[in-house]
């Protein structure tokens, strides 16, 4: 019996990738030359396969008349023009929860790592100081104070679930007020981050969050106020972050995405007071694996006409 026909715009990891070439007939379009003219020779494909990475466009879904699923993996899916999808009957799935535990855990231990300086600890001790200088600058207490976090959805309620263990007051601004949570509620950025030692962002991303985090709520969050980043870069103004600082304004950043990543604003690599990491908030084995298994589990739904397991909701 011939092998159903699958588009996979870009590789979703190794498990699924293996997957996929073993199942069904696989177009592996990051491998052609011409991505758009080899889609318009394959437009009978149904289904879709794409990474948050590289997204879907409407310029895709136009070569692709019969299309009518695209399964992402990623949580995010600011990169697929779902309007666009809808228009076309196309559904979208995404791959949330399953990372929502090791999310939470980055915004931790990036909170942890910039308040107690880790990250420049490490360097002292293996670079030798520790015999050489001796004292190390003090650090900022964690345990006992003020989380705000911007959005409250899962990760930002797996984010705010960890605080307890560090006796921290939780509030939280978010399009609208929750009454299933137990948290305070912010009713403005602003007003959270002048009342939180620590900010996290959680919310998503995409236009309709882009630069929330502007100069105002960052001088708000003021020099002893730490932010931290596990969701899309675009939610921070950068430069006006970068100045504050370089300025002493704002007293450091924990930061797991930049905007324009993967450049990095070569100032910012060059202070003690911000934690890096490569956007790797999701990547452990144990979750990635997940995320791969319900890529895969999504379409396969899709393809035996059973409910999608993860619609993104219009
Ligand atoms: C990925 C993510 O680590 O799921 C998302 O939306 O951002 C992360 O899980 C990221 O896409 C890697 O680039």
């Amino acid at each position: 019996m011939a092998k159903t026909l699958i588009v996979q715009a870009a590789p979703v990891g190794e498990w699924a990738d293996r997957y996929l070439q073993e199942h069904y007939d696989v177009i592996r379009l990051w491998q052609e030359a011409d991505p758009l003219a080899c889609l318009a020779q394959r437009s009978d494909a149904t289904a879709l396969v794409t990474s948050v990475r590289r997204g879907c466009t409407a310029e895709m879904m136009d070569r692709l008349p019969a299309l009518r699923l695209i399964a992402s993996w990623g949580v995010g899916y600011e990169t697929i023009d779902v309007a666009a999808a809808s228009a076309r009957n196309i559904r979208v799935t995404n791959t949330p929860d399953v990372l929502d535990d090791c999310v939470a855990d980055m915004a931790w231990a990036l909170l942890l790592a910039t308040a107690r300086r880790i990250p420049e600890g490490d360097r002292y001790v293996k670079g030798g100081q520790w015999r050489t200088i001796g004292a190390f600058p003090l650090a900022t207490r964690v345990s006992g104070k003020r989380l705000g976090i911007l959005g409250m959805g899962r990760i930002g309620e797996a984010i705010a679930r960890r605080a307890s263990g560090f006796d921290m007051e939780v509030r939280y601004h978010n399009r609208r007020k929750r009454n299933d949570v137990p948290w305070g509620y912010a009713s403005s950025l602003k007003e959270l981050a002048g009342w939180a030692d620590f900010l996290a962002i959680a919310c998503v991303g995409g236009p309709a969050t882009r630069h929330l985090v502007n100069a105002e709520v960052i001088d708000a969050l003021g020099p002893k106020g730490i932010l931290i980043n596990i969701a899309r870069g675009s939610v921070i103004d950068q430069p006006a972050m970068l100045a504050a600082l370089r300025d002493g304004r704002l007293g450091g950043a924990g930061l797991d995405v930049l905007d324009n990543e993967p450049a990095v604003p070569p100032e910012l690599a060059q202070m003690d007071q911000v934690s890096l990491m490569p956007h790797t908030a999701s990547a452990t084995r144990e979750t990635r694996r997940q995320m791969e298994q319900l890529v895969i589990d999504n379409l396969e739904a899709f393809l035996q006409g059973r409910p999608l397991l993860t619609p993104v909701a219009p």
